[in-house]
This record gives structure tokens, sequence and C-alpha cells, in this order.
């Protein structure tokens, strides 16, 4: 028989294609998701690439009596993924209460529900946002954590805490935190991918839709950083490779095969760009010419991260494979489905 595997958010950016990888390797999905930011017609795409429907539960993970009766529908279910979050780190500014609230209300209640319908296995979608500006680049798993500069941030850092203090409480229960890098791209189907509402506030989504003309000039947030040409840093890795070391992860907690009961992993390619090497890899990707103009720095913003793979790629057998050029093609062919699509 397939094992069940709770996928929460899994109609979201990094959730659906997840999703898909999951459904690839034998794994039986049931979805639980709100909709406050992604579209129900993701169901469409996961299964016109797979051939399956996932089962789709649509509630909020903060209503601890509705995850309560989920669980006694499902009672196969041997493993969380866990992505339902708010993510806008802006907007996280402007309404504190709304993203500790939801990001971590619905965590304690997974927890919740593990303990109580034993549950054992969990993977977390963390961020590299845990370890601020870091000392030292790459940046490795052991690297300290810093004050969080947003409280988007910080509910990464406090949920990262929780899990650590549940698993260590309570025999039985094992997690792997997987802190992303930058996830571009979208499935090479071009049946999924990132939508963002409104304007985007990340790089790649501006850069699709500024090349598909919904937007105007890209702004490149200051070109006065420590940096080769000036331009801000960052790991950039494939949403598809992101995926599939979701698998590898949730397999690894099903069969056992964990070192310790809490781990940790970077999820990245270990490649740091420019955000002008972003910008020209598109032109050259896609033939397209970007306009695109410095501005001031964007506040907030650090010079450079980027990941030491080195301990994802030996213990987990994983490494980002897909090139940076087939990843710009995928976002902008994902960019051109979709604006079809919502016509
Ligand atoms: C941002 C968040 C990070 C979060 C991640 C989720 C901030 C400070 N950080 O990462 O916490 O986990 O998104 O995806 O918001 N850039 C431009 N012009 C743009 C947009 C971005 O020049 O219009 C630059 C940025 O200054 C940065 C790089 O592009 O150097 C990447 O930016 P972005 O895609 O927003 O990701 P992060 O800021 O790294």
């Amino acid at each position: 028989m397939k094992k069940q595997v709770l996928v929460t958010g899994g109609t979201g950016y990094i959730g659906s294609h997840t999703t898909v990888e999951l459904i690839e390797a034998g794994y039986d999905v049931v979805i639980i998701d709100n909709l406050v930011n992604s579209r129900i017609e993701v169901l469409d795409g996961i299964e016109k690439i797979t051939g399956v429907r996932p089962v789709f539960e649509n509630f909020d993970l903060c209503n601890r009596q509705k995850l309560e009766e989920f669980c006694k529908k499902y009672p196969d279910i041997v493993a969380i993924i866990h992505f339902a979050a708010l993510k806008a780190v802006g907007e996280s500014v402007q309404m504190p209460l709304e993203y500790y609230h939801n990001n971590i209300e619905s965590l304690i209640n997974l927890l919740y529900v593990m303990r109580g319908y034993k549950i054992p296995n969990l993977v977390f979608s963390s961020s590299c946002t845990v370890y601020g500006q870091p000392d030292k680049l790459p940046v490795t798993e052991d690297a300290p954590i810093k004050k969080a500069n947003s409280p988007y941030g910080n509910t990464k850092q406090i949920s990262e805490e929780i899990i650590q203090d549940t698993i260590a409480a309570h025999q039985g229960l094992k997690a792997i935190s997987l802190r992303y890098f930058n996830p571009i791209g979208a499935h090479i189907s071009a049946e999924i991918g990132e939508l963002p509402l409104g304007v985007p506030q990340n790089l790649v989504p501006f850069v699709t839709q500024s090349a598909y003309g919904i937007r105007e000039t890209i702004r490149v947030f200051g070109n006065d950083y420590n940096t080769p040409d000036g331009t801000g840093i960052r790991d950039y890795i494939n949403v598809v490779d992101l995926a599939r070391a979701h698998v590898v992860a949730i397999t690894r907690l099903i069969e056992n095969r964990n070192k310790k009961d809490y781990e940790v992993f970077n999820l990245g390619t270990g490649n740091g760009l420019t955000v002008l090497e972003i910008i020209h890899s598109f032109e050259k990707a896609t033939g397209i010419k970007l306009n695109y103009k410095i501005v001031e720095r964007r506040p907030g913003d650090i010079d450079a991260v980027y990941a030491d793979t080195s301990f994802a790629n030996r213990e987990l057998g994983w490494k980002a494979l897909i090139p940076l050029e087939e990843t710009l093609l995928s976002a902008w062919n994902w960019e051109n489905n979709i604006r079809k699509k919502l016509g």
C-alpha cells in the first residue's frame, strides 16, 4: 500500500511542486490548504502532470478542531510536510500579530496532533533567513542564528525552536528542518509555478512579469554592496530540485534513516549569483531584452548569502542539478502559460 503523506500548503508554490514529486515517487498525498495565497486550479496542474488528483481539504490549520477531525478521517498518514505559512517579509513588518498567530499557532496545532494521533515524522519548511548576514560564506548549518530582521524571519526561528523542544520531549517524534535559499523557476511542463498576488516582491517573478509586459522597469536594489558588481548575491535554486529534497527528507524519516531525531539541512546550489547575473542569464536563456535600472537599496537586504551544501549532499545523497538558464526559461514558460490561462 502507498504511504500517505500530509502536505500543508500543498497548492502553494513549493508545496505544489513537492506534491508532484511525492506522487511521482509513489506516495499518496493529502493536501490541507486554506487558499489564502493560492488557487484551487493548481490541483488541475498537478493532475495534468501526474495523472493523479491529490485529496484536498480546505481549512485553516489554526482551527484545531478541524485538524482533529481531519486526523480522524485520515488515520493512515505517516508523515507531514508543513509548508502552509504567510511569507511576505514586508507585510510581516506591517502585520506582525497576524504572522505570529498564523505561522506559530498552525505549527503548534500540527505538533499536538502528531503527538495525539501518533504521526511520527515532520519536514518543516524553513529559510536561510535564520542566518541573517552570515559571518562566513558559504554558510553551513551550524552557523549562528542571528536576530531575525522581520517578524516573518522570526516565525521561522521560533518554529524551529518549538519543533526542537517538542521532539526532545516526546519520544517517537522526529523532524527535519529544511532551510531554503532562493527557490525560483517552475515545473518543466509549465502547468504549475509561482503566482504572486499583486506586485511581486521577489526578483525572478518580477523579471518574468516585466518581460511579459505586466510590469515596468525592473528596479535593481542597490549596486554598492560588497560584491563583484555591487548587486546582492543570493543562491537561486530550482524549485523542482528543492521539491525533490523534500521527498528524500521525508523518506529518510519514514525509513528511520535519520541520524538524529531533529536534523537541519541547507537547500541551495552552493553558487552565489548577483542580481545582474540573474538579469543577464534570463536575457540569454530567453532572448528577451530586459529594462532595468539601479535604485536605492531595499531596507533589510543583506550583501550576500549562499549555501554550503556539502552536508545535504553527503547526508541526503541529494544535489541541486538543474542549470540556471533552464530554470529561468522554466519560469518564463510558466509566466506565459499562466497569463494565457488567466486571460
Ligand atoms: C526574500 C526574503 C527572505 C525570504 C525569501 C522568500 C527579504 C529581505 N528577504 O529573500 O526572507 O525567505 O524572500 O522567497 O525580503 N531584488 C531586486 N529587485 C527586485 C527584487 C529583488 O534587485 O525587484 C534583489 C534583492 O535586493 C536581492 C535579490 O534581488 O539582492 C533577491 O531578492 P528576493 O527575490 O526578494 O529574495 P531575498 O531578499 O533574498
